[in-house]
């Protein structure tokens, strides 16, 4: 549990968190194998890339993708409710984003898209008996004025709709769709939320005195915001909201690592577009990329050299994953364990 004022050093939750069990399947594994082929080479372990517990399909016994889709004031709604629901999160997503991308391709949904980090966040709450409602944002961001009083209508309407009103109301916002959730929270009643790779806007607003519990998960490698952050967290703390931070690091690439994150990236094409990141110098010696996934011409690296590898459906996900690997400005699923924990601690 996360008390007020904790900072959490988030990735990879590093030794404190539930990540130990997993971390010491790997390593035993690992061992296992070094005895297996006498062979004591580090590279070897890296090959098994990320532990169960971060991969895509991580959830496949347990939830499945069977969203409701339906247009409303003119917006996308795309939800699902799970067998008895003990609350509902609202999920924002950032500049460019869309309900769609929180689900999964299928036949209730050929357009969805299914990122894989939005993904990861609706598996990761849908297992853990959250009702998940994302909507689309008018434009390509989230506005403040009308569309904040549509979107409040929306989530309140749907609430009620699905006699879910009687549950906690949570939700999670990310860049954009952060500076939103911290705008709605001021009007709507929610238990708590959290803010990824936002600030908020509490710059702009007269904090009501019920404010919700705030956790901001960021990428402190944005220092500018890291900066925003730490200032908020104190105007907050004076206000007497319960607030709490996770600190997002960035993480090494190897050869699974995208198809570890990926639902449709086979291993084959993973391991040639990191021996192709390392040809090219994106990543360094360790497997860090040297800049941000947006800023990495990855795209033409590969269409020089290898121009028929990907499907078109890659390229984002992709991006996404080299994004979060640097840890800048990037949706993130990776945190979920300490983010649902954060919801369920305030919810009495
Ligand atoms: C949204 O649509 C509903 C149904 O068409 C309508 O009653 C409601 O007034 C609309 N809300 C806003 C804020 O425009």
């Amino acid at each position: 549990m996360l008390n007020r004022g904790t900072k959490l050093k988030a990735w990879h939750g590093q030794k404190k968190y539930p990540v130990v069990v997993p971390v010491m399947f790997v390593v035993s594994v690992s061992v296992a194998l070094v005895f297996l082929f006498h062979r004591n080479d580090e590279k070897q372990i890296q090959a098994y890339g990320l532990p169960p517990e971060r991969k895509w399909n991580r959830f496949e016994s347990l939830v499945q993708f069977n969203p409701k889709r339906e247009f409303r004031n003119g917006t996308d709604l795309i939800w699902q409710i799970p067998d008895s629901p003990k609350a509902v999160l609202f999920l924002a997503h950032g500049c460019s984003g869309r309900a769609v991308n929180f689900w999964d391709k299928s036949p209730k949904c050929p357009e969805c898209v299914g990122l894989p980090e939005e993904r990861l966040l609706v598996l990761h709450a849908l297992a853990r008996k959250f009702a998940v409602l994302t909507i689309s944002s008018a434009g390509r961001c989230w506005a403040f004025g009308e569309e904040r009083l549509i979107v409040e209508d929306i989530i309140t309407w749907w609430v009620k709709r699905h006699k879910l009103g009687k549950l906690p109301l949570v939700a999670l916002g990310a860049s954009s769709g952060g500076y939103f959730v911290s705008a709605i929270a001021n009007d709507l009643k929610f238990s708590s939320i959290t803010l990824m790779i936002a600030e908020g806007l509490f710059d702009h607003m007269d904090i009501r005195e019920d404010y919700p519990p705030t956790l901001f998960v960021h990428m402190p490698k944005d220092l500018r915001r890291q900066q925003k952050i730490t200032e908020f967290i104190e105007v907050l703390r004076n206000k007497g909201v319960d607030v709490a931070e996770i600190e997002c690091m960035e993480l090494p690439l190897s050869p699974t690592f995208l198809s570890d994150r990926i639902p449709s990236l086979d291993q084959t094409i993973s391991a040639t577009l990191f021996n192709l990141f390392r040809e090219k110098g994106f990543v360094d010696e360790n497997g860090y990329m040297k800049r941000d996934g947006r800023a990495t011409r990855w795209k033409d690296a590969l269409q020089d050299s290898k121009p028929n590898l990907l499907e078109k459906d890659l390229v984002h996900p992709i991006e996404e994953e080299l994004n979060l690997a640097f840890a800048y400005h990037e949706m993130t699923s990776l945190q979920s364990e300490e983010i649902f924990k954060w919801f369920e601690s305030h919810m009495a």
